[in-house]
């Protein structure tokens, strides 16, 4: 028993959890994922799997993204960063709906599937599904080999290593990264992005890990002690707009699923239209708040939470002095463009819900009722 437990404290690398060990992994997951297919030097993004599809994409009227849990938030981010970039519709499906709603599949369609494990039941379904009706499907998967990458016609692997802790950590952000090098692919293929932002956003996709790092550097004691503040709350509300609306949602479901708070996503705007009936001075509202285009509005949706006593929590970017006054805690990350921001923004997020999960004594690694691959209905 006593090799049990020494072999188990060296697979963690040091770290007390898989979990941990995994977020600190995130540079070098997100390096491994953009090496070989980011080339700087030729300004150039190589995708052998896109390439083999390049005529469907160029015919494709619309791209369809199947995923679930964690995933599926990959893809809503992936549905944003496309339509800015390829000028091309995307539309981001629940597995477990798509396959039973009778969905218009044409040969036309281009499916994206995304998968940490490449097993999970719905979307193995779904995908074989859309296959029998002539769609073409693309599995963006992050174990080798497995079910969904056998049925898909074309992929690309994220290379995440393998993911022990049941939440997802290194493998959505692998996931993320590329993503974001898909849609420039496509964006390339279809020529829909000029010379100029194509190259500011492979420079600033090349310069995520080590921002990643720099989080991981400077951030943790920081979130350790607004995870101990907080550690308490029975609810909590994530918000955010625009590329980081997805954020906010996997935010939420980070802190439910390792802390076994009630936590809900939503985008900020949308917050009237019922969260705010909730907001009181027991309830942390987590904002991601980094810079874009739209940062002015989220920063109005903060002072609508201070004015009815909710407790601001904020992410935001080195520097940004109007966010971080408003929040009663603060988190920084770099700057970079908005349409990377999510890889960045959700690091902090990852971190706060491991602190908190831990403070409330849950075993974050293997949280109740939860299981790292779903392959049941
Ligand atoms: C389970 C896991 C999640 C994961 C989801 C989808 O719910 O606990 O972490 O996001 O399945 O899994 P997949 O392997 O298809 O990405």
């Amino acid at each position: 028993q006593k090799l049990d437990i020494e072999l188990a404290a060296i697979e963690k690398g040091g770290f007390d959890h898989f979990m941990l060990k995994e977020i600190f992994e995130q540079p070098k997951t997100i390096f491994d994922s953009l090496r070989g297919r980011l080339d700087l030097d030729k300004s150039s993004v190589t995708l052998s799997g896109i390439e083999a599809i390049e005529d469907k994409i160029k015919q494709a009227r619309r791209i369809i993204i199947v995923a679930c849990g964690t995933s599926w938030h990959a893809g809503l981010m992936a549905e944003y960063v496309i339509e800015e970039l390829c000028r091309i519709n995307v539309e981001v499906e629940y597995a477990s709906e798509f396959r039973y709603r009778n969905p218009i599949i044409t040969k036309e369609d281009v499916i994206i599937a995304i998968s940490q494990s490449g097993e999970t039941a719905d979307t193995l379904v779904a995908l074989e599904n859309a296959k029998e009706q002539g769609a073409t499907i693309f599995g963006l998967v992050n174990v080798v080999g497995s079910s969904i990458a056998r049925i898909s016609h074309a992929g690309a692997y994220t290379h995440a290593g393998p993911e022990i802790g049941v939440a997802s950590t290194k493998a959505y952000t692998a996931q993320l990264a590329v993503l974001q090098l898909i849609a420039l692919k496509i964006a390339k293929i279809k020529g829909t992005i000029s010379d100029e932002r194509f190259n500011t956003l492979l420079l600033d996709l090349a310069e995520v890990p080590e921002k990643v790092d720099f989080i991981l550097n400077n951030q943790v004691e920081n979130i350790q002690r607004i995870a101990s503040k907080y550690s308490g709350a029975q609810d909590a509300l994530f918000l955010g707009r625009g590329f980081n609306f997805p954020t906010a949602l996997e935010g939420a479901l980070k802190l439910k699923e390792i802390s076994y708070i009630h936590a809900e996503g939503y985008p900020a705007a949308e917050m009237k239209h019922g969260p705010i009936a909730l907001v009181d001075e027991n309830l942390p509202v987590i904002f991601v708040a980094t810079k874009d285009s739209y940062h002015d509005k989220i920063i109005s949706n903060m002072q609508e939470i201070k004015a009815r006593k909710g407790k601001v929590i904020a992410i935001v970017s080195e520097g940004d002095e109007i966010a971080s006054s408003l929040a009663d805690d603060f988190i920084v990350v770099p700057n970079c463009n908005e349409v990377i921001a999510p890889l960045l923004a959700v690091i902090p997020l990852q971190l706060l819900s491991y602190y908190i999960g831990i403070e409330r004594g849950v075993d974050v690694d293997k949280p109740r009722n939860l299981a790292k691959s779903v392959t049941v209905e």
